[in-house]
């Protein structure tokens, strides 16, 4: 029999793709002693835990997961409580809003990050631009003074930490709560002031929303801003650099997205797809359930494995391949946010910034190929995935020829 690395081990967050294989094919379902939880793997297990037509997998694992640092946010909701708060927020990521209101400040964010270096002929596209990218436009697109953005950054930065925190290291807990109540502070007052100074901004369009009677008190906008750092920051920042890594190690894709833009969408799916920023979603059984012949208790948690799902030979060709031609993905459109990977979980808590992000990454992919006709890794530099709950490269220096004018 096949031994399983453990999840926490070092093997497995230098590659966990072999011990992805190990689990789908021979260990569906695992007992993981360290993290408390039932592992699955498999394509169809994993979208049936997101799908939850038997109402078995609820997200009451974030009660402990997220709430100690967001506070209570539509993560942890259900039902018709979930289905009426999603809908005061879904609106301002989508439609007219996304294209009239926020394109305007993607573009705007990209551009500025991207004139810092782009006269150099060097830059490193994680630090100097993946991990700020995404984090600036959700300060801008709130409203934020952008004398505030370098603090927004620090949260962002603890907030992540306290979410890829598995082994449970006391620092980084401590830190994250102290986020919390710092995060508060700050909003609490700039949400109140908002009320009684609408304008065009998100902050804005989240204390006007009505559905069905029910608004957002200055609480629940709080959480809300919260979790987007962590949703909607890191998740995009690491599918942008991600989209870079794939793309620089299959030169002969790269240059097919260089000379058809178009297929930057593709090459975002299938990123998503191959090398995903989320590899791993936790559920809680409401009931007992089996899964994969086995059975897994009522109250448990379980471990979605979407890193391995999405590579899972019953649901794709040569799935270990980067191949952003393959026939077997459909892309989000503009109309839809359904997407034929797990990247972006499915069902009820199916991303709601779907298409900002697909909006981030076009915007920003675009910009970044015009700014560099010729971009290349840096000599002798080869990137690698980093991390476990989320993964992309740490670091990817490139060069090209500087920009004149
Ligand atoms: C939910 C991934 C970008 C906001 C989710 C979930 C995943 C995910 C896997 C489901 C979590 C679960 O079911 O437990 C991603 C990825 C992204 C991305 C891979 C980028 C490539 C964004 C952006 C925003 C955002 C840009 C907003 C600014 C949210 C929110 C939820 C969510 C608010 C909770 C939805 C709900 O509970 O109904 N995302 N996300 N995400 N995402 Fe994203």
């Amino acid at each position: 029999a096949h031994q399983v690395p453990d999840i926490l081990s070092a093997e497995f967050a230098e590659n966990p793709y072999p011990a992805y294989r190990v689990m789908r094919e021979s260990a569906p379902l695992i007992w993981h002693e360290a993290t408390k939880s039932y592992i699955i793997s498999r394509y169809e297990d994993v979208e049936r835990a997101f799908k939850d037509k038997e109402s078995v997998f609820t997200t009451d694992n974030y009660d402990w997961q997220i709430e100690p640092v967001h506070g209570k946010t539509i993560l942890q909701m259900s039902g018709r409580e979930h289905a009426v708060r999603r809908a005061l927020v879904a609106p301002a990521f989508r439609g007219s809003d996304l294209r009239d209101k926020f394109l305007p400040v993607i573009d705007r964010n990209s551009r500025e990050l991207i004139d810092a270096f782009r006269h150099t002929g060097s830059a490193d596209l994680v630090t100097d631009y993946a991990t700020r990218f995404p984090v600036n436009v959700i300060a801008d697109m709130l409203g934020l003074d952008k004398a505030d953005h370098a603090r927004f950054h620090g949260w962002y930065t603890a907030v992540i930490a306290f979410l890829g925190n598995l082994s449970g290291d006391a620092e980084v807990a401590a830190a994250g709560e102290r986020t919390r109540v710092e995060f508060a502070e700050y909003m609490l007052p700039i949400i109140q002031d908002r009320r009684d100074n609408l304008g065009d901004d998100l902050l804005s369009t989240l204390c006007a929303a009505e559905v069905d009677g029910v608004r957002m008190s200055d609480e629940d906008i709080k959480a809300f801003c919260s979790l987007l750092l962590a949703a909607g920051g890191e998740t995009t920042d690491k599918a942008i650099a991600s989209v870079f890594a794939n793309l620089l190690l299959h030169p002969d894709q790269l240059a097919a997205v260089q000379q058809d833009r178009a297929l930057i969408d593709r090459a975002f799916a299938e990123t998503l797809r191959f090398t995903p920023p989320v590899h791993m979603i936790m559920r809680q059984t409401a009931k007992e359930v089996e899964v994969s012949g086995g059975t897994i208790p009522e109250g448990a948690t379980v471990t979605c494995l979407i890193g391995a799902a999405n590579r899972d030979g019953s649901r794709y060709q040569e799935p270990d391949r980067f191949n952003i031609f393959r026939e077997d993905l459909t892309t989000t459109t503009a109309f839809s946010a359904a997407a034929d990977h797990l990247a972006f979980a499915l069902g009820r808590h199916f991303c709601v910034g779907a298409l900002l992000a697909k909006a981030e990454v076009e915007t920003g992919v675009n910009q970044l190929l015009d700014a560099m006709p010729d971009i290349r890794l840096a000599d002798g530099f080869d990137p690698v995935e980093q991390g476990v709950f989320t993964r992309g490269p740490q670091t990817l220096p490139v060069r090209f020829t500087p920009a004149k004018g």
